[in-house]
């Protein structure tokens, strides 16, 4: 999708759809809603002005509303997409309307459509049309690659039209001339979604498709396209650097694992407190559960088992785009976890990288065990500063829910700077304790440490305290773990998104690396 900034006047420029946000105004929660446009164009307010008095179109989030053949507009229709109450209006709102809008003209096969940019006090402009761009494009994606009958609805253009808004200065006297910082905003925001669709479009792949050794080739094609270094290494390797846990897992399975090393390396110098960020993702492209298999009941979604994989590697795309002065790595863990004569069992002891050992309890919580070895590779590699994406644990759905991803963190400043790109992102995730005290679920009697707790309580943290076992402590390593288990596949499709991966983190890891650029 090629997104344009344009200066034009929305009144004459000639669109099949032009869509303008409308946000519902009104006084108090229970008054009727009052629809009002976010424009002060007086072409688009006086096509409007009928509608919005009708009471037929109520601007809440989502909602759309067309004009056919709309009087005064060169534009063909003319769409009013809700964005919900002003009270709540950020960027957030825009991301969604501007989703809502390329969800509307896919199905219509409409190739092109144009935004008029909202006009509201609470937003700014910068941060206005890069929400926008990533709305559109994550918008734009679709889970039915495999139907005979899909059909390419992929949207070519959107224009976002400025004229009529605040720019604050900024020199609208053409495109070439235009404010710097709005195209970059739009730059930033492409290269980010179309990051986040790629995650999606490998989250989505089925198992039988995106083995760990598939994986690791579309990593390393990545990897040539935007200039990252790329090590894909299997079995031999593993063995060679000890890593008993993630060997422990991948030996039930006739797919060789894949551990993939990418690398950045800025061409600016890295700020001199910056630290070497380690990004490490649970691959797994398929999650029977072992010897302690899963009920078939939807276990043809553990294809998705590997998206804090796809998150880690996708992060990697932006990243490599952005070019922040910071150094990056990445260590991705790819394997099947299957039953199988040659499986691993309950009552295994198996040693991990670290030279810790390790009593198997339920072979199902594999993906502790292939991360422990990963995160302790990405310190040998170098990394002074890690996080890791997973969808580790049933037990974090069970405590927030699909709305708030798992954060998990063993350092408050770094969790803080975490949290604080949040507001950029629009993401969600909630901290979750992780303190020594509840160590006691996964020690054993027979190994330094057991891999589940055995306990129904707080499962998502007894997962991340065995992580914790695997991170420096002297000096302190700061780690943060995302659980995305609960957020990483959509059941239901919403006006701005299809049903299926949602591409959570991949934004908000992206801007966390880059707060350490300084
Ligand atoms: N991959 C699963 C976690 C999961 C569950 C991801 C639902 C996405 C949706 C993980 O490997 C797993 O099986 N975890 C177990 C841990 C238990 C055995 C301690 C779980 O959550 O039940
Ligand atoms: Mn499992
Ligand atoms: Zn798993």
């Amino acid at each position: 999708m090629k997104i344009n900034l344009l200066s034009h006047s929305a009144a004459d420029w000639n669109t099949p759809l032009l869509v303008v946000l409308a946000a519902d105004v009104a006084a108090a929660k229970g008054s009727p809603a009052n629809p009002m446009l976010l424009t002060t164009h007086p072409a688009l307010q006086a096509a409007a002005a009928p509608w919005l008095a009708s009471g037929e179109f109520k601007a809440a989030l989502g909602e759309t509303f067309l004009l056919p053949a709309p009087t005064g507009l060169h534009a063909r229709r003319l769409l009013l997409v809700g964005v919900g109450k002003t009270g709540q209006l950020s960027a957030h709102e825009l991301r969604q309307g501007a989703g809502v809008a390329v969800r509307y003209a896919r199905p219509r096969a409409l190739r092109e459509l144009a935004l008029a940019l909202p006009e509201h006090p609470s937003l700014t402009t910068a941060p206005a049309l890069r929400a926008m761009a990533e709305g559109a494009i994550t918008a734009d994606f679709d889970i039915d690659f495999y139907r005979a009958d899909r059909k390419d609805l992929s949207i070519e253009t959107v224009s976002i039209l400025l004229s009529g808004a605040d720019l604050s200065g900024a020199d609208l006297s053409g495109v070439d001339a235009m404010d710097a910082s709005l195209q970059t905003a739009v730059r930033e925001g492409s290269i980010l979604a179309e990051s986040q669709n790629f995650a999606r479009a490998l989250i989505n792949e089925p198992g039988n498709i995106l083995t760990p050794t598939e994986l690791g080739r579309r990593a390393a094609a990545m990897a040539a396209e935007f200039g990252l270094a790329c090590e894909v290494h299997s079995t031999e390797k593993l063995r060679e650097l000890g890593m008993g846990a993630f060997i422990a897992v991948a030996q039930g399975s006739s797919q060789p694992p894949a551990l993939i090393v990418l690398r950045y390396e800025p061409v600016s110098a890295p700020s001199p407190d910056a630290p070497v960020i380690g990004l490490v993702g649970k691959g797994i492209t398929f999650d029977t559960g072992g010897i302690s298999i899963k009920p078939a009941e939807n276990m043809d979604r553990m294809k998705y088992d590997m998206a804090g994989a796809a998150s880690v590697i996708a992060a990697m795309r932006a990243i490599a785009q952005l070019k922040p002065a910071v150094r990056v790595l990445a260590v991705i863990c790819s394997c099947e976890n299957m039953p199988d004569g040659r499986a691993y069992k309950p009552g295994d002891v198996v040693t991990a990288m670290s030279g810790k050992t390790i009593e198997i309890i339920n072979t199902d919580a594999e993906g502790r065990l292939v991360l422990a070895d990963g995160l302790h590779y990405a310190q040998t590699l170098g990394a002074t500063c890690l996080l890791n994406a997973a969808t580790l644990t049933g037990a974090i759905g069970t405590a927030l829910g699909q709305i708030n991803a798992g954060l998990f963190c063993n350092h408050d400043a770094t969790a803080r700077q975490f949290l604080d790109v949040l507001s950029l992102t629009g993401e969600k995730f909630w901290r979750m304790p992780c303190s020594d005290d509840y160590r006691d679920q996964i020690q054993s009697q027979i190994a330094d440490i057991k891999n589940t707790g055995g306990s129904r309580f707080a499962g998502a943290t007894a997962a991340a305290m065995f992580l914790k076992e695997f991170i420096g402590d002297n000096p302190l390593i700061p780690w943060i773990h995302l659980d995305i288990a609960a957020t990483t596949w959509l059941d239901d499709q919403k006006p701005w998104q299809s049903r299926g991966p949602s591409g959570i983190a991949i934004r908000t890891i992206t801007e966390w690396v880059r707060s350490y650029a300084g």
